[in-house]
């Protein structure tokens, strides 16, 4: 199917600065969890991208200066002259594609942990920081702002001989440069306070003396949130007034919304936040400068990135999440590959993964983050030394599809996969029934298409296997996808055993009340040890429908788990806003037909009672891995993925079935 012409205007070359942009494509700068230290990750990472068809590819934050280091947050540093090789290695990279490549240069200010460097952070003022509240800096004297500004050029430098095309002064999710524009952080009464132009000075200051040293050989960005939807940083309207004083001196405008305490407002969750939704805000940036401008906001659909150029509002589409998604989005659109995408579902998964230090991972793209170190390239895939073979892969949950489709692309004769229940997907065919999570369903969606082309790959359906069919089968290699379930009994890590007593309440799982199968009504009792977001989302369902709703967890919070993944924010405030009522530090004794006793897990003897017409249980998942037990006991060769090992989230079990399927 040829490319349809409305898209062609994605394709245009774009002038920024002394450079030239091949089409309309850009990744924005995101971390990864590889920084300085692993540069053959960072390398290959940006470069598959480039070969995807992103006319620009940028790192994430990168270090200026000692006292600016976000530890245990992994990101690039720029000290000294050692880690600007590391960064050649990436522009090297993108340029064999035709990509330009760019460096997020970043002061965080308040903002730095400085646990490496063990550098007191600074800040326009001493006051704590909002995000990390222990973190109370210097406030900066006229040497220190002095020192920063030469750190910056010093840097800029060193990006610039490294064959760097694009240097950041980056302020954007409230950093140093934006806390000296905003009132929030900047109390000074010197001539770098008060009035937005004396706010302004340190950033226009620093524009300048970077622009003097590298403004003809590299492009000049500036990332800024031009919103901060908080008190964090500044509101639109002093957003385009800084866009105003600063034009002249920046080659392009980069921008977005939130701040680094507002960061789900950024990378704002399909859940709460739809494709385009920062355009409310950034598209008024037009208004106020006449140079190119890159926005964001989850953007897969052509049209609508085709219809944002059109009306003027941006000249470049960013993306930071459907670029991990699909490193080769730019090029699938070109070629009229439309089917092919694989869209975000905007999970945040790359965002946890990354933030916590880790390697970073996508719950589409099961190879994001492994180009280097396993040598997963998105689009290519090695034909099997033994594809003569026939495999059986039972389970069509999103382990055993993401199996099939890899060992069909790799040439085996004959892949079977073959599925308990009338459709395929397992879990994930159900997630997007949920309240907000229905771009979940592109992990089918795409894994549907994708199988359908595949001649060597046979789906059936309606097929529940024994130990014995499977040996009937005859397939010479076996692979078991079959899944997990949440227990009936409430499994819990806690008493490392059932609920007590839950066989004489009326106690249903979560994922049943979710589907509809279980309505409670009356009071409700949810007792949360996930720490996701099932349990607090399953109360907040209950209470908007009229229930009397009570949540309990032996944490000292709810959703623990989903800070990562910044959810977190949005899920405190709608259980506010619904009524639920919450008990943290507690855990169930005993369940007594209708009454519940808690205990206070720090004083046991203090117990809470309460009366419950349904509990719902968000606790543990079990394997379903009686096949494999069996198939193992029979001698047969076989290899169980994904949650029939051992219960996790749906990244883990796509990810788990590609390597599997890499490696057969
Ligand atoms: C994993 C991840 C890491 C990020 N790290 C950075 C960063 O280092 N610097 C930055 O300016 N923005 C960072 N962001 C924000 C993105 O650049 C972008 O503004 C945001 O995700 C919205 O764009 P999207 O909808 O295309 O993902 C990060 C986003 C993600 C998903
Ligand atoms: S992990 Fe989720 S949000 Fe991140 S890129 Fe992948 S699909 Fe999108």
């Amino acid at each position: 199917m040829p490319r349809d012409p409305r898209h062609d205007i994605l394709f245009e070359p774009v002038q920024i600065g002394p450079k030239t942009l091949r089409n309309r494509f850009y990744q924005v700068p995101h971390c990864t969890g590889f920084g300085s230290e692993k540069a053959g990750s960072q390398a290959r990472f940006r470069g598959t991208k480039a070969e995807g068809g992103w006319a620009a590819v940028c790192t994430e934050e990168a270090l200026v200066s000692p006292d600016s280091d976000f530890w245990p947050v992994v990101s690039q540093r720029l000290w000294d002259s050692d880690d600007v090789r590391n960064l050649a290695l990436m522009a090297e990279e993108a340029h064999q594609h035709g990509s330009l490549a760019g460096v997020e240069l970043t002061h965080g200010g308040v903002h730095g942990t400085t646990r490496e460097s063990r550098w007191p952070a600074i800040g326009p003022s001493q006051l704590a920081s909002d995000y990390y509240s222990w973190v109370v800096p210097k406030a900066m004297e006229l040497d220190d702002i002095r020192r920063v500004r030469e750190d910056w050029v010093r840097a800029a430098k060193l990006v610039r001989d490294a064959g760097l095309d694009i240097v950041y002064v980056y302020g954007g999710h409230s950093y140093l440069p934006l806390q000296f524009l905003s009132p929030f952080y900047n109390k000074r009464t010197d001539e770098y306070g008060g009035s937005l132009e004396n706010r302004a000075r340190f950033w226009l200051e620093t524009l300048e003396v970077v622009r003097e040293a590298v403004g003809d050989d590299c492009v000049i960005a500036v990332r800024l949130c031009v919103e901060a939807l908080g008190p964090a940083g500044v509101e639109l309207e002093e957003g385009l007034g800084f866009v105003r004083l600063a034009d002249p001196l920046v080659d392009l405008w980069d921008v977005n919304v939130g701040s680094i305490i507002e960061w789900s407002k950024d990378s704002g969750a399909s859940r709460f936040f739809k494709e385009g939704y920062q355009l409310e805000w950034t598209s008024h940036v037009r208004e106020a400068t006449a140079k190119p401008i890159v926005g964001v906001g989850r953007l897969t659909n052509p049209d609508r990135m085709a219809e944002i150029i059109r009306s003027g509002a941006w000249d470049l589409i960013g993306a930071a999440r459907p670029s991990i998604a699909d490193p080769f989005l730019p090029k699938k659109i070109e070629e009229g590959r439309y089917g092919e995408v694989r869209e975000c579902i905007g999970c945040n998964v790359c965002v946890m993964k990354a933030e916590e230090g880790n390697h970073i991972g996508c719950t589409q793209n099961a190879t994001a983050g492994e180009e280097y170190r396993r040598g997963w390239h998105p689009e290519r895939f090695e034909p099997a030394e033994n594809r003569d073979r026939d495999i059986l892969v039972v389970g069509a949950g999103p382990a055993g599809m993401e199996c099939a489709i890899v060992l069909g692309k790799r040439g085996f004769r004959r892949v079977h996969l073959v599925e308990a229940e009338p459709e395929v997907g397992g879990i994930t065919r159900w997630i997007p029934r949920l309240p907000g999570l229905g771009e979940w369903g592109r992990i089918l969606q795409w894994r549907t298409v994708q199988l359908s082309k595949l001649d060597n790959v046979e789906i059936i359906t309606s097929a529940r296997l024994s130990a014995e069919d499977v040996r009937e089968y005859g397939a010479e290699l076996v692979v078991v996808a079959t899944g997990a379930r949440y227990s009936a009994d409430g499994f819990q890590g806690q008493t490392a055993g059932p609920l007590p007593g839950v066989e004489t309440g009326r106690c249903v799982t979560w994922d049943s009340v979710a589907l509809g199968r279980e309505s409670p009504s009356g009071n409700v009792l949810v007792i949360d040890d996930l720490q996701d977001a099932a349990g607090p989302l399953t109360a907040i369902k209950l209470a908007e429908e009229g229930a009397s709703v009570r949540l309990v967890t032996r944490w000292p919070m709810f959703g623990m788990e989903t800070i990562p993944e910044v959810y977190f924010i949005w899920i405190q405030s709608r259980l506010y806003e619904s009524g639920v009522q919450m008990t943290t530090d507690h855990f169930v004794e005993q369940i007594d037909g209708n009454r519940t006793t808690l205990f206070n897990v720090y004083q046991p003897d203090r117990k809470l009672e309460i009366d419950a017409d349904w509990i719902v249980m968000a606790t543990g998942r079990r394997s379903e891995n009686g096949l494999y037990q069996a198939l193992r006991e029979r001698g047969v060769s076989v290899e169980a993925i994904g949650d029939a090992v051992a219960p996790r989230g749906t990244y883990e079990a796509v990810y788990e079935g590609h390597r599997a399927a890499r490696k057969l």
